[in-house]
């Protein structure tokens, strides 16, 4: 169905050609719920189907699981769910197909009234088995709230550039713009909005003087600590909501910026000019030193990895449907390959910060373990007396919705000075 494209990737042209916002948020709510819920559905309907579907009738299968999805997790009416599945049908034409379509559905529906199936479901259905598998080896005793949040949807959170505005001023022009905020309890320049709205609504957008960044991720740019005149590496910055926080929080950093994804560094300058702000900017492989680098050595490195995004589920549900398991080990050699290349540039007494938007502990603490043990000259200072996330035997765990924040992973390492 996305065809190993995003959702958002996929979605962003079908929204242009709705009439209004309604119509936008409703598309949009049903195709990221049934992503969501994806498993939950299929495995309803392959339970419900006396056979399976033709692999050319996937158009089907596709209005059965939307119908499916909204007899179970919207507010649609029931009534207005079916006849809509029906007129899919219809349009897609597949009439041949109706009488299957309303026999399914108010079977379901007919169950359900008769207590024979219940209203509850089992959150870790609507993951993979690969991913259940997973969380339950990696959190065995978190693993039911892991699969609930996961299912959840994100608050939106936004960070407020200190330097400029102070976050009572934000919350009050956010308040001014009817917009209902509040101040996340942990993060020092986060806000959390009580529903989200387009970013064009959130007055001082377009300066920069707040941007929308989850308060885990916001993390980062107070823990690689960079003083003025610091040469700094960013080395995965696309779309560069970190960058951008790095250069608002010491304007006066000589920042390089890479990214392999050409296109998407185009965003990080986007988001760098929004705040009238500038940086090196590069496209090249990181790891591929020699391509890039001019032999000066960085005193703080940045190496926010590419993962498995297994923390931001409930942002990008998505990844459920595109994620496979051996794509875990690919991004792990991935990983160690990006850190083993980057640590000799940094210079004795630098310091790197490590991080992912994964709960797996392959890419997280393993990967940290590992390479502590091959780099004896490695140091980790992960700060421990901080309230954010728990410790862990190498680095820091955020796990998804503590503290009304992302899954995410941090480690800090500095390099011993040489004796
Ligand atoms: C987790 S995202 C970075 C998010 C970004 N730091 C931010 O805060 O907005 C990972 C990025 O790494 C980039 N990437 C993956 N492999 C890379 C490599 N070998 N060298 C440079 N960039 C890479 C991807 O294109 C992607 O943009």
């Amino acid at each position: 169905m996305l065809q190993g494209q995003s959702l958002a990737d996929c979605l962003e042209p079908a929204l242009r050609e709705l009439a209004d916002d309604r119509e936008r948020g409703f598309c949009s709510e049903l195709c990221y719920g049934f992503c969501r819920h994806y498993f939950q559905l299929r495995k309803l309907l392959q339970e419900r189907l006396a056979k399976p579907l033709k692999k050319r009738d996937l158009d089907v299968e596709v209005i059965l699981l939307l119908g499916l999805y909204q007899l179970i997790h919207t507010r649609v009416g029931d009534h207005a769910a079916v006849n809509e599945s029906v007129r899919l049908l219809q349009r897609r034409g597949k009439g041949w197909a109706r009488g299957l379509v309303n026999a399914l559905l108010r079977g379901y529906l007919r169950d359900r009234g008769a207590g024979v199936v219940s209203d509850e479901f089992i959150e870790a259905d609507s993951y993979p088995a690969w991913m259940q598998q997973r969380i339950r080896a990696d959190w065995p005793e978190r693993a039911e709230a892991l699969f609930a949040a996961g299912n959840e949807r994100a608050p939106m959170s936004l960070r407020v550039d200190s330097r400029r505005l102070s976050r009572e001023q934000a919350l009050r022009n956010l308040a001014g713009a009817g917009i209902e905020a509040e101040a996340h309890p942990l993060v020092e320049n986060a806000l959390l909005l009580v529903r989200p709205v387009p970013v064009d609504r959130l007055p001082g957008f377009s300066l920069g003087l707040l941007s929308v960044q989850d308060a885990a991720a916001q993390l980062a740019a107070p823990l690689l600590d960079c003083a003025p005149g610091q040469r700094v590496l960013d080395a995965c910055a696309a779309p560069g909501g970190k960058t951008l926080h790095l250069l608002q929080q010491t304007p006066e950093i000589e920042l390089l910026a890479l990214d392999k994804d050409e296109q998407r560094l185009q965003r990080v300058r986007e988001n760098l000019d929004r705040a009238g702000l500038s940086a090196e900017l590069r496209a090249a492989d990181a790891a591929d030193v020699d391509a890039w680098h001019d032999g000066r050595s960085f005193d703080r490195i940045l190496l926010d990895a590419p993962c498995s995004a297994s923390g931001i589920l409930r942002r990008h549900p998505d990844i459920k449907l595109l994620r496979k398991e051996t794509d875990i080990a690919a991004l792990a050699r991935q990983q160690r390959r990006l850190l083993q290349a980057l640590w000799p540039l940094l210079r004795p007494g630098g310091r790197l910060v490590y991080a992912t938007c994964s709960i797996f502990l392959e890419e997280n603490e393993q990967q940290i373990e590992r390479f502590q043990r091959d780099h004896p000259d490695s140091v980790e200072v992960t700060p421990n007396a901080v309230q954010w996330g728990r410790s862990r035997p190498f680095g820091r765990q955020i796990l998804t919705g503590d503290q009304a924040m992302d899954g995410f992973y941090y480690a800090v390492l500095e390099k011993a000075q040489a004796r």
